[in-house]
């Protein structure tokens, strides 16, 4: 085996068809079952987009109206699933509360070792209605608030937000979250989906599939970047008071000074993506409402400094993380909170997988070129 065949990272490498969505790094573009993702988020609900994701199809009028109600219907906690996480320390980390809970909701399923196609899908909604409800329970509970129920009258993102600062958002921030969640719901074979596609090849159960999932996501190089996006822009320093240019100059001096000291920065670049992540274009349009809302005018000095240097040190793009960890922060979730807002998005992208692999299966099982020892004796 030669170097030159060794694909480090899997870098570059098809390893199987997939029709769940379509990532085009040439034209800049990702479609969803066909559909640009930015005309999903300009036009539809992350339900619509969920039921898109796991049947092929956006629903119908029936078939939307069947799935809300028992999505509003199944966002309440068991208590187990609670206890669960209140065992676990409030100073852990929350993608470690989230793979926890996903456990639980496993354990507690009647259908948790059935891999029918309507089980998978069962199972698929009934995460899809719960996790929000993880992610408001573990940022209260953290801030020592009271938890908040979930509310039947509102959709899902009105009522994520609902859960999660006990107070009904204005409309202009529930678009800017729903939008969000579109852009996060999918990405192909990105190294989540691909764990939870490998866990599945295995004929392991969804939620185990999901927790694994949920490993991979933590790491910053992948889904934990948008948190880390929050420490860049914390570590340069946020001043309410601080003039749009005089933010942006800070944070070009900031961005100098750590690619002169070789770090990687978070929420630039991409291995797909050369010259752009097709979704920053409609993310980074939500954080300019949210920035307008709020009045925070030195964010958009701290997000445009970043870029720039970036864009003429090594002309590295920025990737969907990097507008949706600002706009998060805005909205006033907890830094560590961002990435498991990711998992809420990507349940719908993970189980779309699981349901694929498990219907044309082939255990995952690539090769590696020995460079050990040669045989020898004891
Ligand atoms: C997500 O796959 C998906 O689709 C993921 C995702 C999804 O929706 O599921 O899109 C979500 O995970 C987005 C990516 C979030 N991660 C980050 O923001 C972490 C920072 N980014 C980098 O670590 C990096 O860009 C990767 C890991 C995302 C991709 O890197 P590659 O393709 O493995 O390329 P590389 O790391 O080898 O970088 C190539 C060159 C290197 O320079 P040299 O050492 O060759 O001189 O570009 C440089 C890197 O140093 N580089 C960076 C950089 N990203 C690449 N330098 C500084 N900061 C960066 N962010």
């Amino acid at each position: 085996m030669t170097e030159t065949e060794i694909k480090k990272g899997l870098a570059g490498v098809v390893v199987d068809y997939t029709a769940v969505s379509k990532v085009n790094p040439d034209t800049n573009s990702l479609l969803y079952r066909g559909y640009p993702v930015q005309d999903l988020a300009a036009a539809k609900s992350f339900e619509e987009v969920a039921l898109l994701l796991w049947t092929g199809e956006l629903p119908t009028a029936g078939e939307l109206a069947e799935f809300v109600k028992a999505e509003r219907a199944g966002r309440a906690l068991a208590p187990n699933v609670k206890a669960a996480i209140d065992l676990l320390p409030t100073n852990c980390h929350p993608m470690d509360v989230g793979r926890t809970a996903v456990s639980v909701i496993g354990a507690n399923h009647a259908l948790a070792e059935e891999s029918s196609p309507a089980a998978e899908l069962s199972k698929a909604k009934e995460l899809f209605a719960a996790f929000p409800a993880v992610v408001a329970y573990d940022q209260r509970r953290r801030r020592g608030l009271e938890v908040v129920e979930p509310r039947e009258d509102l959709d899902y993102s009105q009522n994520f937000l609902w859960m999660t600062f006990g107070e009904e958002a204005a409309p202009e921030v529930v678009d800017a979250f729903r939008v969000s969640m579109v852009l996060y719901a999918e990405h192909s074979f990105n190294a989540s989906t691909f764990t939870a596609r490998v866990i599945t090849s295995t004929l392991s159960d969804l939620h185990s599939a999901v927790t694994g999932a949920i490993g991979a996501l933590k790491g910053p190089l992948h889904g934990g970047a948008n948190e880390a996006v929050m420490h860049t822009f914390h570590e340069i320093g946020i001043d309410k008071n601080e003039s749009r240019e005089d933010a942006a100059a800070r944070a070009k001096t900031w961005m100098e000074e750590a690619l002169a000291a070789k770090k990687k920065v978070m929420g630039f670049g991409h291995r797909v993506y050369k010259h752009g992540d097709s979704r920053v274009p409609t993310m980074k349009a939500a954080l300019d409402k949210m920035i307008e809302h709020y009045g925070r005018g030195e964010m958009l000095g701290l997000y445009d400094g970043l870029e720039a240097a970036m864009d003429e040190a090594k002309a590295i793009k920025p990737n969907l993380d990097y507008p949706a960890g600002p706009t998060y922060h805005l909205m006033g979730f907890d830094t560590e909170m961002f990435t498991p807002i990711f998992i809420a998005a990507r349940i719908t992208g993970w189980t779309a997988h699981i349901m694929e692999q498990r219907a044309s299966n082939a255990l995952i099982r690539p090769l590696s070129a020995y460079n050990g020892p040669e045989q020898r004796a004891l």
